[in-house]
């Protein structure tokens, strides 16, 4: 038995709090390339009182089920579409996240990608390294301007989704002397609020020179940017997503840009990570990332320092911190579950 089950290895800053309150802990993958096995999961879930997940895990009733003494979930990442939290209310169990601490290294990311597909950075990096570059050209790797460029025009970001990581790239898209326009689901109400103009999305894909996508990944957002709504945007644009693949309909997108009906993408999430939509990977104007939005060192010792603290709140029987369903600790199912981890 342990008192938390991490299922795969994650920073070691977040197994020093775990040292450090003594508590004992087990890590099911030692391998980062490698995933841990489904009956390795299940095997862990039934032995700890703590789940310590990565988004990696899907962490569904089977797992949550597995064991009548488990305490809670830490997920290690702010989305929690891995986990099925309804699921998770339903047998008491408190589930967390980690908002907050990895909104600037994921704004700085969704930047690097929006300049590095205008202005074709990875291809232009790829023509040095084969060894192509015999003499500076005046049509040699042509891209988009991002700031307002020569005839002073400021260029349009249109930001599909209104939280924390987005309203950080509205502010990095102020240096670029861009208009901002956003859309989200809950109104103009905070968008208004930080100086930045409020477009219904149809309004926002129709008018954006740059669209990036900040929704989390739910029933609702799920294909919100399907080929209707690549086809609203114009063909001049580029599209860009660190947040949760399956918001866009990517067989519709790798068509959208295999016919130049849009000009480019950038992607580190994808639908069905880790594949991708056949003809992705061969489409010349897509910039293709490895889902390294939070991935800089401190904003992942701080993601692993939060869920292990999170985790240990579920250990002690305390309010975890960040809660998703923090409702959870009013139900019977939840007094029921804390009575049997003591019993136990
Ligand atoms: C998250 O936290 O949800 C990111 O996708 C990974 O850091």
């Amino acid at each position: 038995m342990s008192d938390v089950f991490v299922t795969r290895r994650i920073p070691r800053a977040g197994l020093e709090v775990l040292d450090g309150a003594g508590a004992a802990y087990t890590v099911g993958q030692h391998d980062d390339e490698a995933a841990l096995p489904r009956a390795a999961l299940i095997a862990g879930a039934q032995q700890a009182d703590v789940l310590l997940t990565l988004l990696t895990e899907r962490i569904d009733h089977e797992v949550l089920a597995a064991n009548p003494r488990l305490r809670g979930v830490a997920n290690m990442a702010v989305g929690f579409d891995n986990v099925d939290v309804a699921a998770a209310t339903a047998l008491g169990i408190p589930v967390c996240n980690t908002p907050g601490v990895l909104t600037e290294s994921t704004a700085d990311l969704t930047w690097a990608l929006l300049l590095a597909v205008a202005r074709r950075i990875p291809e232009a990096h790829g023509y040095m390294t084969a060894g192509r570059y015999a003499r500076w050209g005046p049509n040699l790797l042509l891209g988009a301007d991002v700031g307002p460029g020569p005839d002073g025009s400021a260029r349009t970001l249109g930001i599909v989704g209104y939280g924390r990581i987005g309203a950080a790239v509205a502010r990095r898209a102020r240096g670029f002397d861009m208009r901002v326009i956003a859309w989200t689901r809950s109104g103009p109400e905070r968008i208004e609020r930080d100086g930045v103009e409020y477009a219904s999305l149809d309004e926002l894909l129709a008018t954006s020179d740059y669209v990036s996508v900040h929704v989390a990944s739910s029933a609702t957002t799920r294909h919100l940017l399907d080929a209707r709504a690549l086809g609203l945007m114009k063909p001049t644009a580029y599209l860009v997503n660190t947040a949760r693949g399956d918001v866009v309909d990517e067989a519709a997108l790798v068509e959208a840009l295999r016919s130049d009906r849009i000009a480019g993408a950038g992607l580190d999430v994808y639908e069905h990570e880790p594949a991708m939509a056949p003809g992705l990977a061969d489409c010349p104007n897509a910039v293709l990332l490895p889902h390294i939005g939070s991935a800089t060192h401190a904003t992942r010792d701080r993601m692993a320092t939060m869920a292990a603290e999170n985790a240990l709140a579920h250990l002690r029987g305390e309010r975890a911190p960040n809660c998703v369903n923090p409702e959870v600790y009013d139900a019977a199912a939840y007094r029921a579950r804390a009575g049997t981890a003591q019993r136990g």
